[in-house]
């Protein structure tokens, strides 16, 4: 008992860290709809990034970034490395679930109108984590150094390089060269392992202190007769979770109603982010036993393949590139992605012009069905 209070005193002493504030941080009241599993999704990106990084730190120690020896090295991990092809397979298959779950975090702001003001720059941040995750994919599927995805780096540096006016420049900077070549993986792996890394942390760390600064925003739900949940489309103003603003010119009544329809971040959503943690973590085993990773063709530069398949996330650009000419596919992909980051600001000039009229719902509604058609259509040929 005493060794302990010693231990604690000096803890207390050489990191002197107020733990009052801690729980006065993780305490603070969120609103009641984040009970929904489905307002849970947010966290899932972020448990799977971790499980990402872990394994991906550990697959690091065998991988070899060098174009003789990578796809060697791969199946080593694979075949011999013990435990190599269950680490491989659950960071394979949590970078697929990443990508899923960012998507319907996205789709799940998008249709509660949660990127409206003041949320317009947290709504861009995403746009870039979503860019940043879909690189993570992209870049590790070449490292592979498989036929496959070797020439989907070829097409996909060749889609970057048509870029108007800058493509150019890009291109040569992530191939490391006019054309792919041995300085390409290079480039691809100080990409996967550091830059995306870097990025992805700066952009969840922005992310994160938008969400404590704004608060998650408020919506309003009407239970119907069968007791299943709608959502009403009407989002009230935000408000704060932290005392940074708005609180304190709050009347009592606010207050108390605020404290009506929250619940503490800790324990009650805690033990909810932990339970979609620990599904994952089941969705994963079950994924990487029942379909590990396995081994396809080696590179080779000098024969291109049939068909060239990129991972199932860029299916609906590839499928859109293929009905455009390559020019025009391009150019309306930049175009699409512009929209994506602005819309916050489209959305606002929509409800102006068509008050009332919920255009921006049916636009997301028609872009989610493009993107699923376009998606099956592409992975059925
Ligand atoms: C690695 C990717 C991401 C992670 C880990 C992440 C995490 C989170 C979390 C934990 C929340 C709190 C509320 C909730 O759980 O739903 C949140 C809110 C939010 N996210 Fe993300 N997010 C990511 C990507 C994105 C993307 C791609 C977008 C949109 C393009 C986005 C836009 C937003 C916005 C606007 C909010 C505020 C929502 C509200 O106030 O209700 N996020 N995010």
């Amino acid at each position: 008992m005493q060794k302990t209070e010693t231990f604690k005193q000096w803890f207390a002493e050489s990191f002197p860290f107020d733990l009052n504030l801690l729980k006065e941080i993780s305490s603070e009241p969120i609103p009641n709809h984040l009970k929904r599993w489905w307002f849970a999704i947010g966290g899932t990106p972020l448990y799977l990034f971790v499980i990402q990084a872990t394994t991906g730190i550990i697959l690091t120690f065998y991988y070899v970034p060098n174009p003789a020896e990578a796809f060697e090295s791969v199946a080593h991990i694979t075949t011999s490395v013990r435990f190599g092809w269950f680490i491989r397979s659950v960071h394979k298959w949590s970078a697929h679930l990443m990508v899923l779950t960012v998507m319907l975090h996205m789709l799940r702001v998008f249709f509660t109108s949660a990127y409206r003001r003041p949320r317009e720059l947290n709504w861009m941040i995403g746009v870039g984590l979503l860019l940043t995750t879909v690189g993570f994919g992209f870049t590790g599927y070449s490292l592979i150094y498989e036929q496959i995805s070797y020439w989907a780096a070829v097409v996909g540096t060749n889609i970057a390089e048509a870029t108007p006016l800058i493509g150019g420049l890009i291109a040569r900077f992530i191939r490391g060269g006019p054309e792919v070549s041995d300085n390409t993986l290079t480039r691809f792996f100080v990409f996967h392992i550091g830059v995306l890394p870097t990025v992805m942390v700066i952009l969840l760390a922005l992310h994160v202190v938008q969400i404590r600064l704004h608060g998650v925003t408020r919506l309003r739900f009407e239970e119907d007769e069968t007791e299943s949940v709608q959502v009403s489309m009407r989002v009230s103003a935000p408000v704060s979770p932290l005392r940074f603003h708005g609180s304190e010119s709050e009347s009592a009544t606010e207050e108390e109603k605020t404290e009506e329809r929250s619940y503490p971040f800790f324990p009650d959503h805690f033990y909810t982010e932990v339970i979609v943690g620990l599904t994952l973590t089941f969705i994963l085993t079950i994924l990487a036993l029942v379909f590990p990773a396995h081994m396809g063709e080696p590179a080779n530069p000098l024969v291109t393949p049939e068909h060239i398949k990129p991972e199932w996330y860029f299916f609906a650009v590839f499928r859109w590139l293929k009905l455009t000419s390559f020019q025009i596919g391009v150019v309306g992909s930049m175009i699409f992605l512009l929209f994506l980051l602005f819309w916050p600001f489209i959305d606002r000039v929509f409800l102006k012009k068509f008050p009332g009229k919920d255009v921006s719902f049916w636009i997301g509604v028609v872009g989610f069905f493009v993107f699923l058609v376009f998606t099956v259509w592409e992975a059925m040929v």
